[in-house]
């Protein structure tokens, strides 16, 4: 029997709600598939910086590093600065495990009704590759005559050769593998001097080693316009670490609930373990209550387990959350228009998995 250790953090709020709905999950498919997840629990959160003073311990990385993939829930908590609990938990493993793609699927599921007009399944499908470790998010820069009337602040942007070439490489193999014909570049090269003429010259470089694939590139402006208006015509996205961030919230936004989103922050080389996390937070305004959604979750841990190879198995999934979702029988959580709680649609993800 195939078996998989993986490192589980459920982090802050109803992150400890919607971790145990993808377990179950996860104990099913296994057992379908054969193979054997091992979990070995985290409780870092913001409790762990109240009482310790820090996010996670300090050897806290190299505890997580032997691990086959993480799977996270959502880490953030009212009277903890967001900036802490990121910059001290969530930051460094995807920079520590060079976690250089931020993947993220966009996609109308049936049964849930979008916030854009006449859209169908299949008409929102694409994915948004979003670069993860460098671009804008650098702690490069600095400030002079702090608190004079000449107050300066300098922040710069960093894009190396290495870290374009590759999110653009991972871009292009993804639409390869997944057939999908379009590779669509997020840019603003009209605006920024630099790095963004920089980052389309890249891009006509390494959409050369792909002729099958067509191309096209958008500035961001227009980008969210289209996001909207006809999001039709997206195969695949290729963006910044800035850029991308935008266009993964508006994506799953575009879709319906934020709380179905999922999301994959991957190391694609497999030195490091990769992280899957679903795109929401911790809701403090819903924890505790037993009302999350949990399909972000859930989904997030079926691409974990087409990234450990278990491509069969994660489609399964998948496939399961749909059908649950089109059955207007099926229990739906209140963000869903329901009034299940979170493990009654776990369960019945479970169930409809066991087949
Ligand atoms: P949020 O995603 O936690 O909540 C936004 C809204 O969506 C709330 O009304 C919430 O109830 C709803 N929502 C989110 N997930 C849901 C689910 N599964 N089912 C039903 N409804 C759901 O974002 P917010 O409020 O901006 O952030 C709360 C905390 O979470 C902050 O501390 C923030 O820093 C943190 N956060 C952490 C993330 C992560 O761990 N990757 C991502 C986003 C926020
Ligand atoms: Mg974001």
């Amino acid at each position: 029997m195939q078996e998989y250790e993986l490192a589980v953090l459920p982090g802050d709020g109803i992150g400890n709600e919607v971790m145990p709905e993808a377990l179950r999950v996860l104990d099913v498919v296994g057992a379908k598939y054969g193979v054997r997840f091992g979990y070995r629990h985290f409780d870092w959160s913001c409790e762990t910086y109240k009482s310790t003073g820090a996010m996670m311990p300090p050897d806290g990385l190299a505890r997580l590093r032997d691990h086959d993939a993480i799977l996270l829930g959502a880490v953030g908590w009212p009277g903890v600065p967001d900036h802490i609990s990121l910059w001290g938990l969530l930051l460094p493993i995807r920079r520590e495990f060079d976690q250089y793609v931020n993947l993220r699927p966009v996609r109308l599921l049936p049964g849930v009704t979008p916030p854009v007009r006449d859209k169908q399944p299949g008409d929102i499908d694409f994915w948004v590759v979003r670069e993860n470790t460098e671009g804008e998010y650098s702690q490069l820069g600095g400030r002079q005559g702090e608190g004079t009337p000449t107050e300066m602040v300098l922040q710069t942007a960093a894009f190396t050769r290495r870290g374009t070439d590759r999110i653009m490489r991972y871009a292009f193999e993804l639409a390869r593998e997944l057939g999908k014909p379009h590779v669509t570049s997020a840019t603003k090269s009209n605006g920024i001097y630099h790095s963004m003429p920089y980052w389309d010259e890249r891009f006509a470089a390494i959409a050369a080693e792909y002729p099958e694939i067509t191309v096209d590139q958008d500035h961001i402006d227009i980008l969210c316009a289209r996001f909207v208006m006809s999001p039709e015509r997206f195969d695949v996205v290729v963006a910044s670490n800035l850029f991308g961030d935008i266009l993964s919230d508006l994506g799953p936004g575009v879709t319906g609930t934020i709380g179905v989103a999922p999301s994959g922050n991957i190391n694609p080389e497999r030195t490091y373990p990769s992280t899957f996390e679903p795109v929401h937070g911790s809701a403090p305004d819903i924890a505790g209550k037993g009302i999350a959604n949990p399909i972000g979750q859930i989904w997030s841990a079926a691409m974990m387990l087409d990234h450990l190879g278990l491509a069969e198995a994660g489609a399964d999934v998948v496939a399961a959350i749909e059908r649950v979702l089109a059955d207007a029988s099926a229990p739906r959580t209140p963000d869903l228009g329901g009034k299940a709680t979170t493990e009654d649609l776990g369960r019945a993800i479970a169930e409809a998995v066991r087949g």
